[in-house]
Parts: C-alpha cells; sequence; structure tokens
C-alpha cells in the first residue's frame, strides 16, 4: 500500500507508522518501507537512520535485497522498517538516467519473497511530491492509500494525484487502485472539520473509512521519543483511532483477498 498525497504535513508519515504498529500488534508481520528522503518514518519507529545506514536508497539505486536492509522494530517483532537516510535526497536525480527507473521498488518487492518473510502488509511512506521516488512507490503498489487533513483546502492537489494514478495505472500498473482515503486530523468541535469530511465523503464515497483520525496531541508528541502512539499512549483517542482504522482496513483486505491472509494465518499456526 502507497501512502501518497503530495499536499505536505496531511499525515502520511503519522499514518504509515501508525497503522503498521498497530496491525504488527494484531500479529500481522507489517513492513514500512522509508521513501521520504525527510526519514519521518524512521523516527517515529525507532529505527537507526544515520547516514550511511544501509536504507532505501540500497533499495531502489543498488536493486539489494529488503531482508538485509529492513530493521525490527526495537518494540514489536512483527514490525520492520526499510530506513531512508539523507542519500535518498540525491535519488530523485541519480534515478533520471537509470534503467527502469520507475520500476525498481517493484522489482526489488517480491511477492513470495515477503510473504516467505512473515510480512502481510507493506506501507511504502512517500514524500510530499509526484516525482520519481512517488513513482516508484506507485508501480510497485496494489493500493494506494490518500490521507486527507480535515483543513482548508484539503482537497487541492487531489485532483493531480488523481490524474497521475490514472497515469500510471494506463502505462506501468494495471492493478494500481486508490483504495482507501483517509480523514486526519479531524476536530470534532470544528463546523470546517465536518465539512471537509462530508465533501471528502461526497467526492470518493465508500472509499473513505469510516473510522476518522482526531486531531490529538499525544499523536504529535509520540515521534519525538522515536514511538508510534501504541508504544507511546496506547489507551489514547489517537491510539485508538489508529487500531479501529486499522482494523477496519484488514476487514477489507480479508473481504476482497480472504484466500490469501488464510494462507498466511496458516503458517502463523505452523510456528
Ligand atoms: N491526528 C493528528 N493529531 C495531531 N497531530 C497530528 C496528527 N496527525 C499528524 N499530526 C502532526 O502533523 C504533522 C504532519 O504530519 P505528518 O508528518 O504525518 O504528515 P506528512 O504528510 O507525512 O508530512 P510530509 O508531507 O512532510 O511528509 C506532524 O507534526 C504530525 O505529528
Ligand atoms: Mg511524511
Amino acid at each position: 500500500m502507497c501512502i501518497a498525497n503530495q499536499k505536505g504535513g496531511v499525515g502520511k508519515t503519522t499514518t504509515a507508522v501508525n497503522l503498521a504498529a498497530a496491525l504488527a500488534a494484531g500479529g500481522l508481520g507489517v513492513l514500512v518501507i522509508d521513501l521520504d528522503p525527510q526519514g519521518n518514518a524512521s523516527t517515529a519507529l525507532g529505527v537507526d537512520h544515520s547516514e550511511g545506514t544501509p536504507s532505501s536508497y540500497n533499495l531502489l539505486l543498488w536493486e539489494q535485497n529488503f531482508q538485509e536492509l529492513a530493521q525490527q522494530s526495537p518494540t514489536n517483532p512483527n514490525l520492520y522498517c526499510i530506513p531512508a537516510t539523507i542519500d535518498l535526497a540525491g535519488a530523485e536525480i541519480e534515478l533520471v538516467s537509470m534503467f527502469s527507473r520507475e520500476r525498481r521498488l517493484a522489482e526489488v518487492l517480491v511477492p513470495e519473497d515477503l510473504r516467505a518473510l512473515g510480512i502481510d502488509y507493506v506501507f511504502v511512506d512517500c514524500p510530499p511530491s509526484l516525482g520519481l521516488l512517488t513513482l516508484n512507490a506507485m508501480v510497485a503498489a496494489k493500493e494506494i492509500l490518500v490521507p486527507i487533513q480535515c483543513e482548508y483546502y484539503a482537497l487541492e492537489g487531489v485532483t493531480q494525484l488523481l490524474r497521475n494514478v490514472e497515469l500510471v495505472t494506463e502505462a506501468l500498473n494495471k492493478s494500481l487502485a486508490v483504495s482507501t482515503v483517509m480523514l486526519t486530523m479531524y476536530d470534532a468541535r470544528t463546523n470546517l472539520s465536518h465539512q471537509v469530511a462530508e465533501e471528502v465523503r461526497q467526492h470518493f464515497g465508500s472509499k473513505v473509512l469510516r473510522n476518522v483520525i482526531p486531531r490529538n496531541i499525544k499523536i504529535s508528541e509520540a515521534p519525538s521519543y522515536n514511538q508510534t502512539i501504541l508504544d507511546y499512549d496506547p489507551g489514547s483517542k489517537g491510539a485508538l483511532a489508529y487500531i479501529d482504522a486499522a482494523k477496519e482496513i484488514n476487514e477489507r483486505f480479508i473481504a476482497e483477498f480472504g484466500a490469501l491472509v488464510a494462507a498466511n494465518s496458516k503458517h502463523e499456526d505452523e510456528d
């Protein structure tokens, strides 16, 4: 699942790490690939991403195996992260002249290898742009999750995002679709939040998750302790909202691809 919205600060990273943590807490194997040179997802998941650390740069530029690059979360053995280091800042330009530049991620993320490692979900945290890094994520993904902040200009840029997804679907990845839209930073006290939520639901219909993520101070504090909200304050409204959203996503997945989950849970029983 590619987490994308070229608008900055809408909750892409927060959603990637906290959904991942919630699914992992529920016993599923989850890999987060940090594809943003800012490295915010790596920070929030508490994994090393100092300069020179094997990272998503190695994955894209050197086609190194993800098994060698994934770091296990310090708090949950089901949760892995391939971090982003500052090296990734140059990747957008370095990729331009490379062979098969938009398929680099797709080629290294072999579904059978992921399954062999016990990975059920992969979340790719994208930077706030529609450049080659995001394109690689879209070509590798089956689904796109678009977080939308319940604020002014919420839908700004979304039309452009959808147009890009359409182009990718036509030319590069037939199985790609925007499957999920998530409302973030929802403030139940304001009319604005209600209006934005209403507008987004009209626009995207059933793609919008029933569960919305409230604006919650604990969510914004957690990354400064290198923690997800599930570790930082598991009883907070923010943690509960991400747990409910994760359940909803997993239920949708089971409804659509039930057999695959059943096959995976079989090797869980064997462990
Ligand atoms: N539900 C929430 N409640 C309160 N603060 C939040 C919530 N979700 C995200 N934030 C805060 O809002 C800011 C932006 O969130 P985040 O970094 O997840 O967005 P982003 O889309 O990944 O940003 P960028 O485009 O820079 O990658 C962060 O400071 C984050 O802690
Ligand atoms: Mg981010």
